[in-house]
């Protein structure tokens, strides 16, 4: 008989999501994406590459972009965190999202979630892109259905909706 291999005991993590603080029980490796969809029911974020390839999973860690499948949930305790569901106000769409169904640009939609987080923060950082910059902060988002011309038309829809309401 082989030797076996001892059980690696779960760890707690502690988090603060969309404002609220959520604690679950995970196995020691498991991803931030993991942690979010499977222990806090929040399906939002996508699991599409797990491998930092294609921004499905995006979402704030301490205010800064993450690939949520790249990052370990422990790595998530005691720090905030704000993924695509935190957008809604109140149940109403935020201004990327409402932008992103007017311009047609979901098909599929499994990508959305992660340009919608992707584009939230480029706006917040910067209310009125060049072309350029938009091309460049969406870099890591593949999407495979649109051919991204809608998805850029959104953005330009949310940037002025954005833009008429400060
Ligand atoms: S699932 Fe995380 S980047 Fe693709
Ligand atoms: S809408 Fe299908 S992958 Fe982007």
């Amino acid at each position: 008989m082989g030797a076996q291999r001892a059980k690696v005991a779960d760890v707690v993590v502690r988090t603060r999501v969309n404002g609220e603080w959520r604690e679950a029980e995970v196995w020691p490796g498991a991803s931030l994406l993991a942690f979010l969809r499977e222990q806090l029911g929040l399906f939002g974020s996508k699991n599409a590459c797990e491998q930092g390839e294609c921004g499905s999973c995006s979402v704030w860690l301490d205010g800064a972009l993450v690939c949520s499948c790249l990052v370990l949930a422990a790595q998530a305790n005691d720090r905030e965190v704000r993924t695509v569901e935190g957008l809604t106000d109140a149940g109403r769409l935020h201004p990327v999202q409402e932008a992103f169904v007017e311009a047609g640009a979901v098909q599929c939609g499994f990508c959305t979630p992660g340009f919608v987080v992707a584009v939230a923060d480029l706006l917040e950082k910067d209310a009125s892109p060049s072309p350029a910059t938009v091309r460049e902060a969406l870099s890591g988002n593949i999407c495979r259905c649109t051919g991204y011309a809608k998805i850029l038309d959104a953005v330009n829809l949310a940037a002025a909706r954005l833009l008429e309401r400060t």
